[in-house]
């Protein structure tokens, strides 16, 4: 059968990584799928910047969106990043063409997931986000296809990997929080505008798509209480540590009697709990269900290997010819998600 044509747009630590990770897996992929997936065609702003990559033999474009309409490409990747503008354009304009799309975009998805599904559906092509959560840990996959059988009740964890290295290391090495902020930065986990990780707004963005496929609900990132990680002091860390605790940024989605509670806010965390065990840039996500009872995946939550990875698996799923909803059921059987009056502790 045919090769898969993939096209990416936008080459930073993610794109990067994804690119070459597929010319590195090409044999395996191919002994897999049967047939060939190939990257044939890139875009990204900077065109000379040296990435490690030989991009001679792909087809270069300048404007993303052109890239999203091209007829040569089966796939659409969404590296970009943003919440409106190129990405929104772009991922929009590929759905439209046909293509399929993978995309990393959690803010993206928090603000027009749903109607980016609703045409994904109608175009007849998937819209796949694995990366878009939690790095490397199939999250997505696990709510969308491995609990049918459960009735989940809380979905919550670690979910930004910026934040809990900071933590961790201030912790560890009583380091000050821009030093270690600068560190993340560095090792290329933080956002393009680190605000987003360290005022909590990515796990909010990441906790609305959870929150979506927990409960068939769609994605309402505005009910989302928020609290970000800035205000939190070597000190504040110290003394949870004295009590026996540690500060993890949390974000929780519920199941109340008045409807589903959606927040995000440090946490104090008793130092013997799972979740305190994890550390630096790992994420952990824990799905309270009747039928598993509880069940926790632990993973890299950011950089490009990683990500890369979640991105890799959705291009196969894709290749195989799985598709399905975005949000495991069709847009229209989405509720409206009831929201619970907020009870902060
Ligand atoms: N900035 C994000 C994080 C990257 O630190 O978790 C992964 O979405």
């Amino acid at each position: 059968s045919h090769e898969f044509r993939v096209g990416v747009a936008g080459l930073g630590t993610v794109g990067a990584s994804a690119v070459r990770m597929l010319a590195r897996q090409d044999e395996q992929l191919f002994a897999r799928l049967g047939r060939r997936v190939r990257v044939t065609a890139v875009s990204a702003r900077n065109r000379s910047r040296d990435r490690g990559l030989d991009l001679a033999a792909l087809t270069w474009f300048d404007d993303p969106v052109a890239l999203a309409r091209s007829g040569d490409i089966d796939c659409f990747v969404e590296l970009i990043g943003g919440e409106d503008g190129p990405a929104l354009e772009a991922v929009t304009a590929a759905l439209e063409a046909g293509r399929h799309v993978v995309t990393a975009n959690k803010a993206l998805l928090a603000r027009h997931g749903v109607k980016l599904a609703a045409l994904a559906e109608k175009k007849g092509v998937s819209l796949a986000f694995e990366a878009s959560v939690a790095g490397g840990i199939p999250i997505i996959k696990t709510l969308r296809e491995a609990l049918g059988g459960n009735t989940i009740s809380r979905v919550y964890g670690i979910l930004n990997g910026t934040c809990n290295y900071i933590l961790s290391r201030m912790e560890a090495e009583g380091l000050s929080f821009e030093e270690c902020l600068r560190d993340a930065q560095r090792m290329g986990y933080a956002e393009a505008d680190p605000t987003f990780d360290i005022g909590g707004f990515d796990t909010a963005h990441k906790l609305s798509i959870l929150t979506s496929l927990a409960f068939g609900t769609e994605i309402d990132a505005e009910a989302i209480y928020v609290e970000g990680i800035s205000s939190i002091s070597p000190i504040d860390i110290r003394m949870a540590n004295e009590l026996g605790y540690r500060i993890k940024l949390l974000g929780v989605a519920e199941r109340t009697k008045t409807g589903i509670e959606q927040r995000v806010h440090p946490t104090m965390v008793p130092k013997s709990s799972a979740i305190a065990q994890v550390m630096g840039v790992t994420n952990a996500v824990t799905i309270d269900a009747d039928a598993v009872r509880e069940l926790t995946l632990v993973g890299p939550g950011a950089g490009g290997d990683a990500t890369a990875s979640a991105v890799v698996a959705d291009i196969c799923d894709l290749a195989a010819g799985k598709a399905g909803p975005p949000f495991g059921v069709p847009v229209a059987m989405l509720r409206k998600p009831e929201r619970a009056k907020m009870r902060l502790h």
